[in-house]
Formats: C-alpha cells, structure tokens, sequence
C-alpha cells in the first residue's frame, strides 16, 4: 500500500501577473513548490507527482528529480489534473495538494494522511471565505464542496472552507475522478465535485487546520505579500526566542531555511537569505545582504554583500564589500572598505583591508593586500588564476597580472605591475623610476 502526493501546479495563475507559472513565483526568494515539496519529503508520502502544464519547464528546474512529472495538456480544472494521474496509481490513497498553499506542513501532511481511510479534506475556517469552495453539511456528513461562483446565498455565508488539501483511497478516485464533469459557471472539472458524488455512500472526514496561515492559498501578487508578512514575522520570533538579538526587527528579513546560532546580533536593515547558517557570536551590522552563505563564529559583517560564500571565525568583512561566487574567507581576516572578491579563497591572518580587488585567487596566510591593488584576472578574453602563497606583502596599487604565482615570503613593492611569477624571498619593484627635477617650477 503506497502512499502518493499529487501536487496541482498546472495553473498559470493569470492573478498574479508574472511571467513565470503560479506554484514557480518566489516567497522570500524561495519558490512556493518548492516549499510543499520540501515538506513532502519529510512526509510519510512515498511518491511525489507533480502535475504540470503551463510553462512545465520552469516547474521543472525547480524540482529537478525530486518528482515525478505528468503533463496536463489543457488546465481545464483541477478534477481533469488528477484525472492524468489516475494510471499511475497503485494500491493506497492519494493526497491532492494545490501547488500555491506554500506553508503546509508535514504535520498536517500527516495527520490528513492518517485520518481516515476512504475520504479527508482538510478545512478551515475564514472570516472572509472569498474565493474559497465551502464546506456544505448535513447534520452528519459533509454533503458537498460549493465553489464561490456556483454557491447560493446562504452558502456563501458559510465560513468552512476546503484548504484544497484533499486524501483519497485510490480505489475511489479512480472511480469517481471519470464521473466528474463540468456543468458548473466556469464550465471547468472541479476536483472538490468529488465530495458530492461520494457523500451519500461514505463518511467524509474533515480535518480542520486552526493554523488557517498554513493552508491560505496564494491567488494575487497581494495575498502573497500578505503570507510574506505573515511568514516573516513566525521565522523572526523562531530566531529571538532561540537567542538571537534583532535589533528593529521589522526591518530585517530572513529566509525560511536560514540557520543562525544563538548569540548572534543582527542589526537593523539586514536580509538574509537562502540557505544561510550564521553561527554563535557573530554580529551582523546594518544594511548587509548575505545569500546563500556560511558565517562562522565571531564574524563581523559590516554594510556588505555576501553571495554563495564562506567567512571563517573571527574575520571582519566591511563596510562596503562584495564577496561572491564561491568565495571562502579565511580565519581571523580582515577585509575591508570596497573590497570585491570573487571565486577567490584566502588563508588565515591575511588582510585585504581598503580598495582591492581579487578574482579567480588562491591566496595563503599572512597575506597582507595593500590598499588599491588588485588581480588582473581578465584580458578581454579568458579569466586566469592567481596564486599568492604564505607570507606575501603586496604594496599599494600593485596589479597582479594574471596567470601568475607568488612565492611566499616576498615582497611587492607599492606601484608595481607584476608580470612575471615571483621567487621565494624576493622584492620585486616594477615602477618607473621617480625624477625629481630641481627648482623646476621657480622662474
Ligand atoms: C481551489 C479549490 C477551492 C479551494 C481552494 C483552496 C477547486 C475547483 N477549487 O480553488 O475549493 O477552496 O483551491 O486554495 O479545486 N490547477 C491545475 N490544473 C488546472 C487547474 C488548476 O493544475 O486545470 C492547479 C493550479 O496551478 C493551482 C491549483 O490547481 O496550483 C488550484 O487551482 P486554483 O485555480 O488556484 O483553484 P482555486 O480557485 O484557488
Ligand atoms: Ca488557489
């Protein structure tokens, strides 16, 4: 007996106005599929299948092999999505999940999965049901699901209504999926007719969710605004009830798979995003951007941009750098105003501390970067590699022209092209030669 999750991201989601297909646009940065997903996975589902349509290929980028894929050709309603599935259905029960309720949880996931064996829907209750298929009762069954377009008066008052989170045994859908049609004010094949159909012969179970934030599906640009806000404020107060210090927490945003230790201090005007641990004692000052990123202990980050990085313990970054690409900070570095460094890796105790830029470098320990000078890794063509070994003093203003390896325990002068690689122990001076003429400017 398997256990399937069909998730319903065919959609375009006119609504939101985007390029991109509905369950594929960005919560803090972080696809909403990729989130029910996510959460699948720590489910008790044992197959994912994800149904997709409308611009498949952006769906598909996102999810990789996590699922498996069937196409529905025309969106013609969500009963005619499942109904694509139905071949692939072994014995066991299905839960049908609509691929723009972002914040589902495993729980939840679970305990719809565990409710009952023929038929539950998860429900909640809204104050405004706008756009939401209600929940119809008789005193001892659920009789139907009535979608906003085809309800009565009295209906539309009702404030129960289908999450869109549905479990089926599969002997039943496929059954019954086939016998949906589309009589209804949108002329579409609605999933949720299939309460109806089975209502006067089986129990339906509900399974109410009190959390309604979980299962608010996302129709417009406004609503997810409005899931943002509301999720940013729960991962916010995980963090400072975890120990962390947010200094004017409104304006910091943190994504939902960032990581931070206790006894970090994060500072106003600070986002953090991806998948980005920060750990203990490290402080993050104002106006920082760090994606994706590994913070170690005792870090400073000061008004800087961290991209796909790592900062070892004890360094200070800032203000004003950009670390990026696969870059790693060594121990106890200090790298300062307007410095870039790219696909670059530093040792311990090295410095680049004002105006230098590093690109493509493997660099040792000790390394002292004067201010201004820079790797010259591009010649309009091809990017090449800088190696900068122990012990190495690199003057002000040096350019260091790529490729080119520098032996440990030399010396670059101030002002100095370096073009060809240098020896161990070595002062290299490459400048031209200063003249100063005598009384020049006195008539
Ligand atoms: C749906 C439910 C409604 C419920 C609400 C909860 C139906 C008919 N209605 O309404 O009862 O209260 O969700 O959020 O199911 N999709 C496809 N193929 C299609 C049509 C839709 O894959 O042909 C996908 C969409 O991409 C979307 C999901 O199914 O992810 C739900 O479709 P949507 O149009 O958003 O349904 P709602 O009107 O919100
Ligand atoms: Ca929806």
């Amino acid at each position: 007996m398997k256990t399937y999750a069909i998730v319903l991201a065919a959609g375009l989601g006119t609504r939101m106005k985007s390029e991109l297909p509905k369950c594929a646009i960005p919560l803090l940065e972080k696809p909403m599929i990729e989130y029910i997903v996510d959460n699948l996975e720590k489910s008790y589902v044992d197959e994912i299948i994800c149904v997709v349509g409308y611009k498949s290929d952006d769906i598909e980028k996102i999810l990789g092999n996590r699922v498996r894929y069937i196409k529905q050709e025309k969106q013609i309603g969500t009963a005619n999505a499942v109904l694509q599935c139905l071949n692939y259905l072994e014995d066991g029960k299905s839960i049908i999940l609509p691929g723009d309720v972002p914040l589902v949880d495993s729980d939840i996931i679970n305990n719809i999965i565990n409710y009952n064996e023929n038929v539950t829907i998860g429900t909640m209750n809204l104050d405004n049901p706008f756009g939401y298929g209600r929940i119809v009762r008789s005193s001892d069954n659920i009789i139907k699901i009535t979608e906003e377009k085809d309800s009565s008066k009295k209906e539309l008052l009702i404030k129960e209504v289908n999450t869109g989170i549905l479990c089926l045994n599969n002997n039943l859908l496929k059954r019954y999926i086939p016998l949906i049609d589309n009589n209804n004010s949108k002329s579409e094949y609605y999933i949720t007719d299939i309460i109806g159909l089975l209502s006067s012969k089986y129990k339906i179970s509900s399974y109410f969710i009190k959390d309604s934030y979980k299962v608010i599906g996302v129709n417009d640009l406004f609503s997810l605004s409005e899931l943002e806000c509301i999720l940013s404020k729960k991962i916010k107060q995980k963090h400072i009830l975890n120990g962390v210090t947010l200094i004017n927490k409104d304006s910091i945003v943190i994504s939902y798979d960032t990581v931070i230790e206790s006894n970090v201090i994060i500072y106003p005007n600070v986002v953090i995003l991806g998948k980005t641990l920060i750990r203990k004692n490290s402080v993050i000052e104002p106006n920082s951007l760090i994606r994706n990123s590994i913070i170690h202990e005792n870090v400073v980050v000061n008004s800087s941009v961290i991209n796909d990085s790592i900062i070892n313990k004890n360094s200070t970054i800032g203000p004003f750098s950009n670390i990026k690409l696969n870059s790693e900070i060594g121990e106890n570095n200090r790298i300062g105003n307007y410095v870039e460094i790219k696909n670059s890796k530093t040792s311990s105790n090295t410095n680049a501390a004002h105006l230098s830029y590093i690109g493509d470098a493997t660099i040792g320990a000790n390394v002292n970067f004067g201010c201004g000078s820079i790797t010259v890794n591009y010649d309009g063509k091809i990017k090449s590699k800088t190696i900068i070994k122990d012990n190495v003093f690199i003057g002000c203003n040096s350019n260091l022209i790529a490729p080119i390896e520098i032996s440990s325990n030399s010396f670059i002068a101030a002002g100095t092209t370096v073009t060809n690689d240098v020896a161990s122990g070595d002062l290299v001076i490459g400048r031209v030669k200063q003249q100063n003429k005598k009384g020049y400017l006195i008539k």
